[in-house]
């Protein structure tokens, strides 16, 4: 089972950006756990990062017929991308939504989610955990 990691805007900046509400672990810590919870779910994993919306529709394109699940943390397009929901449908691959923070505990423009329309399933708050918990749960649900 192949499965598909992909990070918006501004996650590269982990350990910078605003560590009161991101934690001060940095994106390549988080590229860490994402290869020991691949390990752990015996899964095969390809990670993708970028600040740019339209990279991110080309990456779920080309995902169509090759990935088996998609966990995709959004970032500031979660709230905005019609483009990246649209592109999630038209694959019709297997999404579950990550959030580092607790978006509904925050401003009310973080509590919309376009990208969560498609997803089977949204978690949020649980910092980098929350990866690991949305590859076991597409394991788990898609076991190939
Ligand atoms: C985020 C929450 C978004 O609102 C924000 O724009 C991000 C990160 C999170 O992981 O908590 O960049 O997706």
């Amino acid at each position: 089972m192949k499965i598909l990691v992909i990070n918006g805007p501004n996650i590269n900046m982990l350990g910078i950006r605003e560590p009161g509400i991101y934690g001060k672990e940095s994106f390549a810590d988080l590229l860490h756990c994402l290869e020991v919870s691949a390990k752990e779910a015996g899964v095969e994993l390809e990670q993708f990062q970028s600040n740019h919306e339209g990279a991110i529709v080309d990456k779920i394109q080309a995902a169509y017929g090759s990935v088996d699940g998609i966990v995709i943390n959004p970032a500031a397009y979660t709230h905005t991308s019609v483009a990246i929901l649209d592109a999630l449908k038209a694959v019709s691959i297997p999404a579950v939504e990550v959030h580092i923070s607790d978006v509904d505990a925050r401003e009310a423009f973080r509590q919309i989610s376009y990208t969560g329309l498609y997803c089977e399933k949204t978690i949020k708050g649980h910092g980098f955990a929350g990866y690991r918990e949305a590859i076991l749960y597409l394991k788990e649900k898609y076991r190939k």
